[in-house]
């Protein structure tokens, strides 16, 4: 199997080998740290040993459940925000067809996603396109009780039950949860749905290789055997990549780099960004430190973030997602006019012209003073995607560590929560809608 790669060349005119080796020591203790389970939220750390331990049987009943939602229904929603959206959104993104949903392919079932925000719009637009068709819904939350995949749920659960029936709805609602707490399980045992299990020690943003992720990514029609089988070779080969990007990104913060843009040169990537924003700003943006995660998709952004990125503030460092092969072939024609003075790249792949634009970009950038990391994917196949979830995850785990924080917990997002629900006068929460309210009508 082929797999991904680490370049730092880029970062060498910015920090030198001292100072990687400086930090060498820190990032092996770190590793050992996430290895043994030795450090804080230690009880989170199922995702380090996760893709070995996951069973063919299991495969195989995920794989049974998407069958039959796909046989059935024409669309299947997939309710759940964060982590128990991103993983599944970002693989789905990155194999799928980027137009697939405005084909006229008869009988092909589309996955899409509810419940990752509370847009009043959106939730109407999307139960007028449901109107009339058989679907089913996967929800997915791991404590049962998260505002927004609740709101969309009860709207949902509620309209496929009476579009198709109790019995209809019963049989196409599937729900990853918790195995035992949680008001999602509670209501799953009662109507007799069928369900997954997060695993405890599994927080939702390194949950993807679970059923969280795997079960929309199967019902999306892709390969999660495969998937699995690419993150296994990571968990099982040597951590030596997972080290270097730790380390790399933990020295350039200290020498003033503060900010980590996440770059694609395909769209198809762009979820994958939001899900390494999620994994590594939820996992060290805590105690008033942590890298700030950003992601770009160029060469779209070249045309609007690029200047700043060229030539802004020098706090940035990038990382950039190098995929090698194309899926299809693309020949830019010959024009008789040539109008657009464009006849020079005539015969050429559009891809090359693409990889030009990545390497002008890596170049310019560097002159600019933006160290850069590349990690080069051979493919957006399902091995390689697998393979770059677990490297992302080992990275952050030891990046987390080597900043002194605790990567596997949040409690920062707890904040937004308590504000919200005393402003909508949530029973329980009596003194902090008085108090909110009284500091707004000061
Ligand atoms: O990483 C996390 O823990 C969060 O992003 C959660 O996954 C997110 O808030 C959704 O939580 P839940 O699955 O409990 O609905």
């Amino acid at each position: 199997m082929q797999q991904i790669k680490v370049d730092i060349s880029g970062v060498s005119s910015f920090i030198d080998e001292a100072q990687l080796k400086a930090v060498r020591p820190e990032a092996e203790a770190a590793l050992q740290t996430v290895d043994k389970a030795t450090g804080a939220g230690n009880d989170f750390l199922g995702w380090n040993t996760l893709p070995s331990e996951i069973t063919p049987a299991q495969i195989d009943d995920i794989n049974a459940t998407a069958t039959k939602l796909r046989n059935n229904c024409k669309v299947v929603v997939c309710i759940g925000i964060g982590g128990s959206y991103l993983g599944a959104k970002a693989v789905i993104e990155a194999l799928g067809d980027t137009f697939a949903a405005y084909r006229n392919d008869g009988g092909h079932c589309h996955v899409v996603f509810a419940g990752q925000n509370i847009g009043e719009d959106y939730l109407f637009e999307l139960m007028s396109y449901l109107h009339g068709k058989k679907f089913g819904i996967i929800v997915i939350s791991k404590s049962g009780t998260t505002t927004e995949p609740a709101i969309a749920f009860r709207l949902l659960k509620d309209m496929l039950e009476r579009q198709e029936g109790k019995k209809f709805a019963a049989e196409h609602i599937v729900a990853v949860t918790d195995a035992k707490r949680g008001a999602l399980r509670t209501l799953a045992d009662t109507e007799g749905y069928k369900t997954f299990v997060i695993p405890d020690n599994v927080g939702g943003r390194f949950s993807v290789l679970t059923p969280v992720g795997l079960l929309p990514i199967a019902t999306a029609g892709y390969d999660i055997k495969a998937l699995v089988d690419g993150a296994v070779a990571m968990e099982k080969g040597d951590q030596s990549d997972a080290l270097v990007y730790a380390e790399t990104r933990n020295a350039l913060y200290r020498a003033g780099k503060k900010i980590e843009i996440l770059v694609n040169y395909n769209p198809k990537l762009h979820y994958f960004g939001e899900w390494w924003k999620q994994l590594y700003g939820e996992s060290e943006g805590k105690d008033h430190k942590g890298i700030f995660p950003a992601s770009v998709d160029n060469s779209t952004d070249l045309h609007s973030m690029g200047q700043w990125i060229q030539d802004g503030e020098r706090t940035i460092f990038e990382t950039v997602l190098s995929v090698e092969a194309s899926k299809y072939e693309t020949i830019i024609p010959s024009d008789n006019e040539n109008l657009d003075g464009l006849n020079f790249i005539a015969g050429k792949r559009v891809d090359n012209v693409n990889k030009m634009a990545e390497l002008g970009t890596r170049i310019a950038h560097i002159d600019g003073g933006v160290p850069n990391l590349t990690i080069t994917i051979p493919a957006l196949t399902e091995t390689y995607l697998g393979q770059l979830i677990y490297f992302f995850e080992k990275a952050c785990g030891i990046s987390g560590y080597m900043l002194g924080v605790n990567p596997f917990n949040q409690p920062g997002v707890e904040a937004y929560k308590k504000n919200m629900f005393a402003l909508l006068a949530k029973p329980g929460y009596e003194k902090e809608t008085e108090a909110i309210k009284a500091r707004l009508n000061k």
